[in-house]
This record gives structure tokens, sequence and C-alpha cells, in this order.
């Protein structure tokens, strides 16, 4: 099957330019050969309104459940179900995994794209739960927002990635990623090695944001610069927070880790505001852990790139 070239979903419409690519780089390549990876579909751009949608439900969970989602409320079960029916509605086969921490029942969701090579997995991650302080819309309803609007555009478009495609919503992060954890330490010796990747969203729409990439994996890294390089956008390595998230758990097992932030507690400098905009002086999200993380602690423009830069990533890492 190595000279199949898939025509459903996106790959049709970008077949002219890798048959094209393909006659360039004169590799012997005849017209219909497999693609290169990296040319092989081209991303879809991730609507900033759906995205925006589903953070507006998320508020709304949180509001009609005491002000937050947090581990073992209300508010988290029903964040969850909210993702869930969405996911199963486009086709994924979703999991539930059910744990214990603090004495409260937590849940991780697990969503698989049918498809795609199951020894070679993506993952990409994002935790739903909020601290109880509030509603956790920046932290971290919005990596949870652009993951299942990513996940959402993978059904639409029908894209058949070479990989096995997996998207997990982590429970319990904010007691110490007790959710990933979980999920790693229940993964058998052969199921580990599968993975290829794992990909980290944890607030990438913070109102005064940067622009960070997780400096681990160099090919996870250098795929996710490589999107920001072309919208012209500076990055700089992620350093607020080694291990301080869902892709401690995939590092400590071998697994390539990966990621984007757009800043918590820290304070942006005046370097930073200088190629970014924003307030220098003042902290990247002044509402971190706090009852002001609503709908309207997000930068528009923050999250609108950062949801496309998921995209891109998952579509270049498992094509
Ligand atoms: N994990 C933290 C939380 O959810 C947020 C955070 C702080 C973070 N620094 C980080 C996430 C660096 C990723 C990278 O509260
Ligand atoms: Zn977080």
């Amino acid at each position: 099957m190595k000279h199949s070239v898939r025509l459903a979903g996106p790959a049709a419409t970008t077949a002219v330019t890798v048959v094209a690519a393909a006659l360039l780089c004169g590799g012997g390549a005849t017209a219909g050969a497999a693609p290169a990876p990296r040319t092989a579909a081209a991303a879809p751009d991730i609507s900033l309104t759906n995205v925006k949608a589903h953070l507006a439900q998320l508020q709304s969970v949180a509001t009609a459940n005491g002000g937050n989602r947090a581990h073992g409320r209300t508010g988290y079960r029903a964040s969850l179900d909210y993702v869930k029916a969405k996911l199963d509605a486009a086709g994924f086969t979703t999991t539930v995994q059910q744990f214990t921490a603090s004495s409260r029942t937590g849940y991780n969701l697990v969503a698989d794209w049918p498809g795609g090579d199951t020894n070679q997995v993506l993952m990409a991650g994002a935790h739903l739960d909020s601290v109880t302080a509030g509603p956790g819309i920046n932290d971290n309803g919005s990596g949870s927002a652009a993951l299942l609007e990513t996940a959402l555009a993978v059904s639409r478009t029908g894209y058949q990635p070479a990989k096995h495609l997996r998207f997990a919503w982590w429970g319990a992060e904010e007691l110490g990623m007790v959710g990933s954890r979980t999920y790693v330490a229940g993964l058998s010796a052969t199921n580990r090695t599968k993975i290829n990747g794992y990909l980290n969203l944890d607030m990438i729409g913070s109102p005064n944001p940067g622009y960070f990439v997780y400096d681990d994996d160099p090919a996870i890294e250098q795929t996710i610069k490589n999107y920001y390089t072309g919208l012209g956008v500076a990055t700089e390595r992620e350093t607020e927070g080694d291990g301080r998230s869902d892709h401690a758990p995939f590092k400590n097992a071998g697994i390539p880790v990966g990621g984007i932030f757009s800043g918590a507690d820290y304070v942006k400098t005046s370097a930073q505001a200088a190629k970014w905009g924003g307030t220098a002086g003042q902290a990247f999200d002044r509402c971190y852990h706090s009852s002001c993380d609503t709908s309207s602690n997000i930068d528009d423009t923050a999250l609108n790139r950062n949801a496309d830069a998921v995209a891109y990533a998952v579509w270049a890492l498992s094509s």
C-alpha cells in the first residue's frame, strides 16, 4: 500500500501541491507517489467563533454549578459531558477513565479517532478541571476548547492521518496532575512505546499573552515554532513551569512531549511587551487561579493563533 494516495478530505485539495512538490524535488517520484509526511495534508484554520462558543458553554457550566468546574464537583462532570457529547456525535470512540483523588471521584475523557497506524499514536491533551476558586476559562477552558475544536475539525474534514490520533481531557490536574498520571500509569509497556508524541495545552488564551513553546522534544518544538514563524510571531522557550502540567507524566515515561503556553502568574517584561504587545509589568494572566478567570479573561488574538497552532501541529505530526 505504499503508493496509495488518500483523496478524502483535505488531502484532495492539496494533491496538486503534493504532485508539484514531488516533481520539483525530482527524487524519481512519479506523479501520485506517496507524499512526503510534512506536505501530506494542510491543517484547517480553526474557527475562533467555535472555540469561543465552547468557552461560553464551559462558563455556563461553572455558573450553574457554584462558580467552578473543579475536580469532584458537579461542574467538572458537566464539563466532561459537554465535550464527550460533541466528540461522540462527530464519530470519535470515547472512553471515560475513573479515578479517586482527595476522596472524590475524578474522570479523564479519552477520544480515539478511528483509523491510522495504532502502533504509532499521536496524543494531544488538555486538563478540563478548574480550581475551586473560579470557572477556569483561560486555565484551562482555553486548551480544552481549542483541543475540542481541533478534534471536531478532524472529523469535519474527514482527515485520515497515517498515525492514530488520540485526544484526552484530563481530570484533577490542579491536584497534581492526578488524571494524566493515572492514565500513563495504566499504560502497558507496549502501549506506552506506541505513543510517538504528546502535545499539551494548558492556558493558551492569556489576556496579556506571551507565546511560549515547550523546550522539550526537538522535533515537536520545531514543528510548533514553524507555525509561529509563518505568522511572523516571535516565540520564547517555555521556562515558567517545566513539569507543571500534564506533559510531565508522559515525559517521565520516556514519551516525546511538547506544547504551547501563553503565560500564567509571571510578569511580562518590557522586552516581551515590545515584541508581543500587551502590558509590561503585569502578569500574563492576572486572574490565574482566581474567580475572575471568566469568559472575559481571554485574549482573542492569542486564542485564535494558538488554536490554529494546535491544528497545525496535530496535522504535521500525524500525517
Ligand atoms: N499547570 C498550571 C495550572 O494549571 C498552569 C501553569 C503554570 C503552566 N505554569 C505553567 C502550564 C507552565 C504549563 C506550563 O495551574
Ligand atoms: Zn492549568
